[in-house]
């Protein structure tokens, strides 16, 4: 009898100490919520974020478990153990899975090897080179919701070549690749993806208006080319050794080169600075956004994006110059730059 009360006695007691536990975790828990509202709430007047209520309360959930990420990743950073950091930029309450179905659309189609290829020819290169620095680069742009990465790898590479060549200031249309380069001629999809070397191939061909005359939408339109006067036409371009980084640092040496790369995971998507180290599988059938090489150092190459400046560094990221023949996330699996060669009627082809 009085063992049975005794039991009894315990199990209550556990019981309570239990539920004390309990609730004290829920209680931080809150506490921790609140503060992580507070965060989301700020993060989301800074980028101007609205969203039903219903929504709301979902991209919350992702944020929540991305911002505990980053808390996770900034304590490897903080011990020596990561060499870029991530953080809350304007991606920070899309999953890995949205994100990547959003925005990374490059398409990779085998192609004939009847082109130009440049092959590595054990030059000597500058230990440093930023295009930057000589003014050919053009400001980063941002694509929006549309998987036309693409179209903004192939003309960051064209106005670097039109400013190579001496023409500058010159800004190109993404979207006139997006409505024109498409089918039945070109593999390309406007924003559902396609890829730099239908760009080129395009601009070559009937040339590219200027950006001022064709400007962005981010969304598919008719083709409007015929309705612009100034274009630029360009003459072909050309496939950089695959797999050789030899190659791929000669050819950055001078041109600004589209690439295409494995852009997955939640570190590339929240990437903020530092040099790109990650975990990627570089293999060609991985490769899935293209962006655009302008420079490098011993240890990194200088990346532009397509993502807007609040992205990486100011619109950059630096990949890591790792082993690997494929490069950082594939880098260099797939290389192109374009040739520019001064005509002197431009504006012709749309009759
Ligand atoms: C109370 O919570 C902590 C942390 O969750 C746990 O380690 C501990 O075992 C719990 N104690 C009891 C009595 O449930
Ligand atoms: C603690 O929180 C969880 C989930 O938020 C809830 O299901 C549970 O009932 C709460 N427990 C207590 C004791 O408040
Ligand atoms: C990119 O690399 C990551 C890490 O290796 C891998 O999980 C992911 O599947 C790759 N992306 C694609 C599109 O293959
Ligand atoms: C430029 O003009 C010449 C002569 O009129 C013509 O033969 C040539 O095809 C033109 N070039 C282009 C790019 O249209």
């Amino acid at each position: 009898m009085q063992k049975g009360l005794l039991t009894l006695l315990a199990i209550t007691l556990l019981a309570g100490t239990s539920l004390l536990n309990t609730t004290i975790n829920n209680e931080s828990n809150s506490f921790l919520e609140d503060e992580v509202m507070k965060v989301y709430q700020n993060w989301q007047k800074e980028h101007g974020k609205r969203y039903t209520q219903f929504e709301n309360s979902h991209r919350f959930g992702i944020f929540k478990k991305n911002y505990e990420y980053i808390q996770e990743h900034q304590k490897r950073v903080d011990a020596g153990l990561e060499t870029f950091e991530i953080g809350l930029n304007n991606f920070a309450d899309l999953s890995v899975e949205e994100f990547e179905a959003k925005y990374l659309k490059y398409k990779s189609t085998p192609r004939e090897q009847t082109r130009q290829v440049y092959n590595k020819q054990g030059k000597q290169v500058p230990v440093e080179v930023d295009l930057r620095k000589d003014g050919v680069v053009s400001d980063v742009k941002n694509q929006g919701s549309c998987g036309s990465c693409w179209a903004f790898s192939a003309v960051a590479a064209l106005e670097t070549a039109l400013r190579q060549a001496g023409v500058k200031n010159v800004e190109l249309s993404e979207q006139e690749l997006v409505d024109c380069a498409v089918k039945d001629e070109f593999e390309s999809e406007g924003c559902d993806g396609g890829e730099m070397y239908d760009g080129f191939a395009y601009a070559s061909k009937y040339g590219i208006a200027i950006r001022s005359e064709y400007p962005y939408a981010g969304v598919d339109q008719q083709c409007a080319a015929k309705k612009t006067k100034t274009r630029y036409q360009f003459a072909g371009f050309v496939d950089v050794e695959s797999l050789n980084p030899q190659a791929y640092v000669e050819a950055a040496a001078e041109h600004a080169l589209s690439i295409g790369i494995n852009a997955s995971g939640i570190n590339f998507q929240l990437y903020k600075k530092g040099i790109y180290n990650a975990k990627c599988d570089g293999s060609k059938p991985a490769l899935n956004h293209g962006v655009t090489n302008v420079g490098y150092a011993p240890d990194y190459y200088l990346i532009k994006n397509s993502w807007g400046i609040s992205w990486g560094e100011s619109g950059y990221i630096r990949f890591a110059r790792i082993q690997d023949k494929q490069g950082q996330c594939g880098a260099q699996q797939e290389v192109n730059y374009p040739l520019y060669t001064k005509f002197e009627n431009q504006s012709v082809i749309f009759e």
